[in-house]
């Protein structure tokens, strides 16, 4: 308790001979250290960390106490960090600015820019400090207009091609039905089969014409309000459906209490039919997909569905491609399904996000509540 009285007693005496400007700097210095958008990290002479906010802690998902006083190469070592993003040249003047640093933990993949620089006091150099700044927001936004640019154009180009494409595919199916009745009257059934055959191939070939046109841009959207839950209840028997078709167990956890929101429900019950299929197609050996609707505190506006499988995850190479129209993995797909499902919630203001390790993927969807 003594001690106590003479250490307070002590910075009172402290802060008493601080001018007003060393006052105002030293209170930023600790509202800087507990910012959230901006951490930082102050190194000694000898590379050892003095000082380290929580939000860089967080990241890292380690214990700011634990890593006071130790070097830095052995915290970079304790993270399997490789390479490093930085070492000791920056005690030498090595300074750096917006160098880019990836970082993964758990399911969460990060985007960080660090800037580097190095504490003097009458010219010698006392220590260096290292800010992080978490960017992957940006970068993903980034990203996202880059690709609905790219889905423009490829929407422009398939709304003129579609249409020339339908017509002699009309005309095909007209004579093609004209040829079945005649060889069904002559009671030639083998050649009727294959004719049979061919029609449904063209049937194929006008449903993935219909996709481009929607990929275009859709025609006859009717936005009302409408509750997700019942969007997602009306395609739940199909998503059921084929995950009997492939042993994996579906649950859904609505939420009823959720505010409503403005939108297509046919767009809508596209978006979620093509995530819940590609999430039963992942798990080949059967599995869980997950359904579920979220209201999160920290995204006030919107609601979010989160649809997740227990799949073998999307090789980081591949997941930054999984959006784009054409990437596929599957024999058999068009690798349309994903950029149909971007451009629809695009255009309801919304956003999908993705998260995929070798546990599993989750998709989440997050579109706006409508306005009161
Ligand atoms: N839940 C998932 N788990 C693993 N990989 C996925 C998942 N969802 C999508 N992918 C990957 O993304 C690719 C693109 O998906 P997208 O839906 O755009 O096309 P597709 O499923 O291949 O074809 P289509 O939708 O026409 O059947 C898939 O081929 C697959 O590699
Ligand atoms: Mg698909």
């Amino acid at each position: 308790m003594e001690d106590e009285r003479a250490v307070l007693g002590g910075r009172k005496r402290i802060d008493a001979h601080l001018t007003k400007r060393e006052k105002y700097i030293r209170q930023f210095a600790q509202r800087f250290l507990s910012l959230e958008g901006i951490g930082v990290l102050i190194m000694d002479s000898e590379f050892r960390i003095v000082e380290i906010s929580e939000v860089i802690c967080s990241i890292f998902g380690c214990k700011r106490t634990d890593i006071m006083e130790q070097s830095v190469e052995k915290w970079f070592d304790s993270l399997s960090l490789h390479p490093k993003p930085f070492d000791r040249s920056l005690l030498e003047g090595g300074v750096f600015r917006n160098r880019v640093l990836n970082w993964k933990r758990d399911a969460n993949n990060y985007k960080l820019m660090l800037d580097g620089g190095v504490l003097q006091h009458n010219e010698a150099i006392t220590g260096a400090f290292v800010l992080f700044q978490d960017v992957s927001h940006f970068m993903s936004l980034e990203e996202q207009v880059r690709r609905s640019d790219r889905l423009k154009t490829i929407g422009q180009i398939a709304a003129g091609t579609a249409h020339e494409i339908r017509n002699p595919l009309t005309a095909m199916k007209g004579f093609m039905q004209l040829l079945e009745k005649s060889l069904s009257e002559r009671g030639m059934s083998k050649e009727q089969d294959y004719v049979g055959i061919m029609l449904s191939e063209i049937e194929r070939v006008n449903d993935l014409v219909s996709e481009f046109l929607l990929l275009s841009k859709p025609k006859e959207i009717k936005r009302a309000p409408i509750r997700i839950g019942h969007v997602l209840q009306e395609i739940m028997p199909m998503i059921r459906n084929e995950a009997l078709l492939h042993k994996v167990t579906v649950l859904y956890h609505p939420k009823s209490e959720l505010s409503a929101i403005l939108a297509d429900k046919e767009q809508l019950k596209q978006v979620f039919l093509n995530l819940g299929k590609n999430a039963i197609e992942a798990m080949t050996g059967g599995g869980t997909l997950i359904i579920s609707e979220r209201h999160y505190p920290h995204e006030p506006d919107k609601i979010a569905v989160d649809i997740s499988d227990t799949g073998p995850g999307i090789a980081p190479d591949a997941l930054e491609k999984v959006f784009d129209p054409f990437f596929t993995t599957k024999p058999q797909g068009t690798g349309l399904g994903l950029s149909i499902c971007q451009r629809i919630v695009h255009d309801l203001g919304g956003n999908i996000e993705v998260a995929s390790d070798e546990t599993g993927t989750k998709f989440t969807v997050w579109i706006p509540y409508a306005s009161e």
